[in-house]
């Protein structure tokens, strides 16, 4: 019986890239057989994941706009204020070269704001990151990790252990023209717990502290629809100077007419805003309704899920990709 020998060599073979190579090598009889002939720079621990703190946010926010994702740095003060130690980010050395935040709403959380600098890409910089954020999710007692992947990514975050859910689609038109709607209950601090109740039944997370920010926030909407005593559906819009996003929206499977006047009662205090929706492709009356006013898609996203599905099958408008 001749035991096997393994060493391990080190060549750094690109220094301006800083790539490495690792070669584990088996020797038997002389014979060598490369087992590993590459093994990511994140391997190296180069890289490092830290706190984002206030004095990143404009890093961020630049980061985040090399892909056109309209972000200000009061959405990175947004996040933190939420979720102060889950917002992250990658440095390689002392050099900033990415971004992630997430948040949990009890056993459910979200990942998103996910980029890593372009020269930086492709030396597991980004899954490093996604596994750090997915590992502090789980230290918060999180066992259901959602997210919005660009299609292009869905194998990348397959890799990585998450699932495909279902795919969405990202709407917009720039200037809403009006919509007429019946008038429908506003929330209000009053009968915010049930509204977060019912939410809750639909989400499968507490979302709590975020839909609190939002629809007792002024200047955004947020109506609800009931049938006896018992809420059915709820939607909320933040609205912003030029621009708004309409969601979420939760409603009662299959109750498309309480969907529909939801909507319609967001929409008809609009008119002539640049507005924003991401639905489900799978709920075509809505989308029907929307392309009727004007909304075109801007891009897909596929929902991706590690752990097991929290979400019921309601009907649904995302709240912003980075939160669910
Ligand atoms: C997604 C992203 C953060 C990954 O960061 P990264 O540091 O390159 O990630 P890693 O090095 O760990 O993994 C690279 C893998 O990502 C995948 N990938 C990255 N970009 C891709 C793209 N545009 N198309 C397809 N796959 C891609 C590849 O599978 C690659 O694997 P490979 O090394 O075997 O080729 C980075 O590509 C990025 O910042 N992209 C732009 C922003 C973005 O799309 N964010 C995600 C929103 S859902």
């Amino acid at each position: 019986m001749i035991t096997p020998q393994k060493t391990i060599t080190l060549n750094r073979v690109n220094l301006e890239n800083k790539c490495y190579v690792v070669t584990l090598v088996w020797t038997n009889f002389g014979q060598q057989t490369n087992l590993i002939d590459r093994a990511p720079y994140s391997l190296m621990r180069m890289f490092k994941v830290k706190p984002m703190r206030p004095e990143d946010f404009v890093f961020a926010t630049e980061l985040a706009n090399t892909m056109n994702w309209n972000m200000a740095t009061e959405d990175f003060q947004f996040m933190k204020s939420l979720e102060p130690d889950g917002c992250f980010i990658l440095f390689d050395g002392s050099k900033k070269v990415g971004i992630a935040t997430c948040i949990s709403y009890g056993k459910v959380g979200w990942f998103g704001n996910f980029i890593v600098r372009e020269e930086t890409r492709g030396k597991g910089a980004g899954s490093l990151l996604v596994k750090h954020a997915v590992d502090y999710l789980h230290g918060k007692g999180v066992e259901t990790v959602g997210l919005y992947a660009y299609p292009n990514l869905i194998k990348f975050y397959g890799n990585l252990g998450f699932r495909f859910d279902s795919d969405f689609s990202v709407l917009h038109t720039p200037a809403l023209d009006g919509v007429s709607a019946g008038a429908l209950p506003i929330v209000g601090t009053e009968n915010i717990k049930c509204i977060e109740k019912f939410d809750r039944t639909c989400f499968g997370g507490d979302r709590q502290k975020l839909l609190e920010s939002i629809i007792l926030e002024e200047g955004n909407l947020s109506y609800y629809v009931s049938e006896g005593n018992e809420v059915v559906g709820y939607v909320a819009s933040t609205v912003y100077e030029t621009m708004a996003w309409v969601g979420p929206l939760t409603c009662q499977e299959g109750n498309v007419d309480a969907a529909v006047s939801l909507i319609k009662a967001v929409l008809a205090k609009l008119a002539g805003l640049n507005v924003y929706v991401a639905l489900p492709k799978k709920q075509g009356a809505i989308a029907q309704l929307l392309s009727s006013v004007g909304f075109k898609e801007d891009f897909s996203v596929a929902r991706m899920y590690s752990g097991p599905v929290a979400a019921k099958n309601c009907i649904y408008l995302a709240e912003s990709l980075e939160r669910g």
